[in-house]
């Protein structure tokens, strides 16, 4: 069966998808049955490629689809009139509004869609507007690539505590900012952990978005919509410290207690008919050697949910990267393509 896939970005996220639609695709249609189809792309740079027969995923990663198949049309008519059967949204995220990739889920939903994101603004702001849409129009909105990209979490966790009910979460989610707690352990300066950071391109474009916790603050709005039934909230609603305040000398401190500093994103499922608006909190906090989330190496992100029915169930992996989002977007695509396969949306 064939699957249309609209991909909208070509930055490392995109990039990543159109290698492994390159790479995989035959694997993946032997094994799933499904063949996913690039019948368009949108970059900022190169503009748009529509083909209805396919783009060739190498011709969109050299730029060569943007001149042999160009379409004149804007991104977002690309979203409105073309084929597809499953928009990727791989725009970069704008955490104060969400746009333009708000616009873009939201018209592809609208058009009975399915939409897979790795965009954090449209899923953690615009949380229970969106997921109405998808299930008015009978589409689905999976966004496996927002939150520990690299780690298959809300695909695993959805489906694993059905029946029980989430209590609280508490997450390490931004991997730049752990890279840089690890390097300052062994004495490296906050610049140099971040010039490092930046170097290794862990770092958003604009890194005050990682170091200020805002990053982490938009994957937990997600986080706690998704998992804790929080009403539809904003980042006015996220107590937020970042690590500017961190320094070597602290982590040497945090060791000599036994210990260590993380930027810890907690949320706890709010109290029904308390009238209190609930919060969540972003902050660096002291972490004991035993905690789950004391020991996460490198750029690992790690997320330790409580439940009524369970002890504390632990994820932790690989966090944002490239590749590891492009897999993400690609689950996804996977995901709804076998679901039509399978007669259902
Ligand atoms: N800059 C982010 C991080 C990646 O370091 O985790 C995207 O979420």
């Amino acid at each position: 069966m064939k699957v249309r896939v609209l991909l909208l970005g070509c930055g490392n996220v995109g990039r990543g998808l159109c290698s492994l639609f390159s790479g995989k695709g035959k694997e993946l249609a032997e094994r799933y049955g499904v063949d996913l189809s690039l019948t368009g792309a949108a970059t900022r740079t190169h503009g748009c490629a529509v083909d209805p027969d396919g783009l060739d995923p190498r011709d969109v990663l050299s730029g060569r689809a943007f001149s042999t198949r160009p379409s004149r049309v804007s991104t977002m008519d690309l979203v409105e009139t073309s084929g597809y059967d499953v928009l990727a949204e791989c725009t970069v995220t704008n955490p104060e509004t969400g746009e333009p990739a708000l616009s873009h889920i939201r018209t592809a939903l609208e058009r009975g869609k399915s939409v897979t994101t790795s965009n954090k603004g449209p899923i953690a702001l615009r949380f229970h507007e969106l997921r109405a849409l998808a299930k008015a129009r009978g589409a689905r909105l999976l966004y496996e690539g927002t939150v520990m990209a690299g780690t298959p979490l809300f695909s695993a966790a959805h489906p694993g505590f059905l029946g029980a009910e989430i209590a609280s979460f508490e997450g390490v989610l931004n991997g730049t900012c752990n890279y840089m707690i690890e390097r300052m352990k062994t004495g490296t300066t906050f610049d140099a952990a971040l010039s490092e950071a930046q170097a290794k391109g862990y770092a958003e474009a604009e890194p005050g978005t990682d170091l200020g916790g805002w990053d982490t603050a938009l994957k937990a709005l997600i986080l706690a919509q998704s998992f804790l039934d929080f009403p539809p909230m904003s980042l006015r609603d996220v107590d937020v410290e970042g690590v500017y305040g961190l320094t070597p000398d602290t982590l040497v401190e945090a060791a000599s207690r036994g210990g260590t500093v993380r930027l810890v994103a907690a949320g706890e499922r709010p109290c029904a008919g308390s009238g209190i608006r609930p919060r969540i909190s972003v902050r660096p906090k002291f972490l004991p050697a035993d905690h789950p989330l004391a020991n996460l190496p490198d750029t690992a992100n790690g997320i330790v949910f409580s439940s009524d029915a369970t002890g504390p169930v632990s994820f932790m992996g690989a966090g944002a990267g490239g590749p590891q989002t492009a897999f993400a977007v690609l689950r996804d695509i996977i995901d709804i393509a076998t679901g039509m396969k399978a007669g259902r949306k």
